[in-house]
């Protein structure tokens, strides 16, 4: 294929590794993008079929087109992964990974919304989907920006952002990210990241409902996971890494009683399996100068010794 692919994908050498072991069987790549872990995937590992999921159009054509040459071994599904994987039928999995958040085209595509120059505010993955950012933006209370700013951003200044979105709001609708950007300017002062990072950050993971999207995923995982199952998570902020770190090390527990409880009254036999590293993997220097988007990303890695019947 000739196309220019719009996304490097973030540790390729390093989510290959971590699949080995992996003969026959399906692997679901949840957040397919442009298909460049997945297309890497399918060459290592010959006896796998892949389950492509992407809630973005667009990303999902462009993969479709990109694998032609693996069609054989490939399905693709349009949807969120929480609702497609708890759906799914192929069996056995034996690799998920997810890569979460957006890819490097939509960001890039100023008309998507995501940027801070850009003209629309939307920040949809899905652009079918109802909520955008202007809804949220233009329509949600006082006390529901604080709680997005606060939860999803952890900006300190949350107050006076939602204040300033409020008296901003109440002159004329906002309809742009260039304008929302202005905004964060006149409150959050901060050194080393632009002032509307973590803003822009709190709106796109309402409108995408992104955290809840990955508890979910994990719950489905947690209810169907199969024996030797692999499953990679690649982060990018501490929200969605503190979820997943706390989610395998649930799965790692052998003891669940009470912390307080006086002695143990479990078989101490409700481990899942093991966390492949003690430390989330992250990009080399090298890596980190070719594809700077790379610097924030975390991989951790768990696999399944039991299924989700504990056997
Ligand atoms: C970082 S990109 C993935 C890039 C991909 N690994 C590659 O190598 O090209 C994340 C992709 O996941 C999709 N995505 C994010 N959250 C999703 C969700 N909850 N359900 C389905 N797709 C999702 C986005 O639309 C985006 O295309």
């Amino acid at each position: 294929m000739k196309e220019h692919i719009p996304h490097i994908p973030v540790l390729l050498d390093e989510v290959i590794k971590n699949f080995k072991g992996m003969n026959g069987g399906y692997f679901v790549d949840c957040t397919l993008g442009y298909g460049g872990h997945s297309s890497a995937v399918l060459k290592a590992y010959p006896d796998i079929f892949l389950i492509g999921i992407d809630r973005d159009s667009e990303a999902l054509e462009f993969s479709r087109k990109r694998l032609t040459d693996f069609q054989e071994r490939a399905v693709f599904y349009k949807g969120t992964f929480s609702h497609i994987f708890s759906t799914l039928q192929e069996s056995p999995i034996v690799g998920v990974l997810a890569d979460f958040g957006v890819s490097s085209l939509q960001f890039d595509k100023l008309e998507r919304g995501f940027s801070f120059e850009s003209d629309a505010l939307d920040m949809r993955m899905d652009q079918e989907s109802k909520l955008s950012a202007y809804e949220v933006i233009n329509t949600y209370s006082q006390t529901d920006l604080e709680r997005i700013f606060k939860d999803y951003g952890e900006i300190k200044e949350y107050k006076a952002l939602a204040l300033e979105v409020i008296k901003a709001r109440s002159k004329e609708p906002i309809k742009s990210a260039k304008k929302l950007s202005e905004l964060s300017k006149n409150i959050i002062k901060r050194g080393k990241i632009h002032p509307a990072t973590l803003f822009f950050q709190a709106i796109r993971i309402e409108v995408n409902a992104e955290l809840q999207e990955i508890e979910l995923l994990l719950d489905a995982i947690e209810k169907m996971h199969t024996k030797g199952m692999i499953v990679s998570f690649i982060t990018f902020h501490s929200l969605e890494d503190r979820i997943v770190k706390n989610r395998f090390t649930k799965w790692s527990k052998a003891c669940i009683c009470d912390d307080l409880a006086l002695r143990c009254t479990c078989s101490r036999d409700n481990n899942r399996g093991k966390v492949l590293h003690k430390k989330p993997v992250i990009a080399s220097e090298k890596e980190i100068k070719m594809n700077p988007r790379s610097r924030s990303a975390k991989l951790r890695t768990f696999i399944f010794t039991k299924n989700a019947k504990g056997f």
